[in-house]
């Protein structure tokens, strides 16, 4: 099992790998916009294991899985034995015995590692509560296509140390840009996390004030306060997060020409404002859009498919 492919972090995959997945991912962009069929998956399926809610993640896969040619099974864990208690272990077994590459979006990140360790086909992990690597893919896409290559560049993430933090900063590794984090006090980035991507000599400064993380800035980003498993702390991160708002005056300290990027889904007036995420400096609906196109070479890719 020591050749396959997996994509649980962005440490997975090296610089010249993920430069290759985002040129094919433009370049399957271009492919679906002219109508050009590129069914290099034909026969093949993917699983689709959910125990968190979905829109762009679900239909980015099963779409970018049917223009490939294939066939995507989308599994709510509570609708399979998984649901009930059937080791991860057994599970991974079986499915990889049936498919030719797994997704799975989940809350513990040892699920994805277990599940992988013992999974004959590749495994992606599509969000955990530690990292959420796919999206950084289609960040980095649209980050290209709008300003050029971004390495060398500046980033600055505001707002909660969480899962979205943390693959911006096992990215910078991969994509050679600089990154800049402002958190409020008890929601900082994983330790352990920062000293892993740390050890492979990026740019990655922990700042005082988003407005001192968004000095210089070509791209500024942001996610909820709150995430998926974490509803019931919203007040008490509302009350926490208040001054860590992107709003058009914290723009105003970055580049004149600095990009606006969020996840999605997004809550207006929280972390980020009306104005911004509307506003011209936004490019969230190409980030959303570039799910699709970066996946479908991230696919192609893991499942050794010549590109
Ligand atoms: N950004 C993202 O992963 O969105 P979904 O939760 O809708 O999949
Ligand atoms: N940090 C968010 C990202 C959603 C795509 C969450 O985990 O809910």
């Amino acid at each position: 099992m020591s050749n396959i492919r997996h994509f649980l972090t962005l440490l997975d995959i090296s610089p010249e790998e993920g430069k290759r997945i985002l040129e094919r991912g433009i370049s399957l962009k271009a492919q679906q916009k002219s109508g050009q069929p590129h069914r290099s998956l034909e026969g093949k399926a993917m699983a689709m294991i959910f125990e968190k809610s979905s829109t762009r993640t679900r239909i980015s896969f099963e779409t970018g899985m049917f223009q490939l040619g294939g066939h995507a099974l989308f599994l709510h864990s509570e609708a399979t034995q998984m649901g009930r208690g059937e080791p991860i272990t057994d599970s991974a077994k079986v499915i990889s015995s049936m498919v030719d590459i797994i997704m799975i979006r989940t809350f513990n990140h040892a699920m994805v590692e277990q599940f992988a360790a013992h999974s004959s086909v590749p495994v992606i992990n599509a969000l955990t509560d530690l990292t959420h690597p796919c999206q950084i893919l289609a960040d980095v896409m649209t980050f290209t296509e709008h300003r050029g290559d971004i390495q060398g560049k500046t980033v600055a993430w505001i707002g909660d140390g969480n899962n979205m933090a943390h693959s911006w900063m096992n990215g910078a590794a991969t994509f050679g840009y600089t990154l800049n984090i402002a958190s409020p006090q008890g929601y900082t980035v994983d330790a352990s996390v920062l000293a892993q991507a740390q050890a492979n000599g990026v740019h990655i400064h922990i700042c005082n004030s988003p407005q001192e993380a968004v000095q210089g800035a070509d791209l500024v980003t942001t996610d909820v306060w709150a995430s998926m498993g974490q509803e019931e702390e919203q007040k008490i991160r509302e009350a926490a997060f208040k001054d860590y708002q992107v709003n058009a005056t914290l723009m105003a300290c970055a580049k004149p020409d600095a990009l606006f990027m969020h996840c999605l889904p997004a809550h207006r007036g929280e972390e980020v404002s009306a104005e911004v995420i509307d506003g011209k400096q936004s490019v969230v609906w190409d980030e959303a859009e570039n799910r699709l196109h970066a996946q479908k070479a991230l696919v192609e890719f893991l499942m050794g498919v010549s590109i």
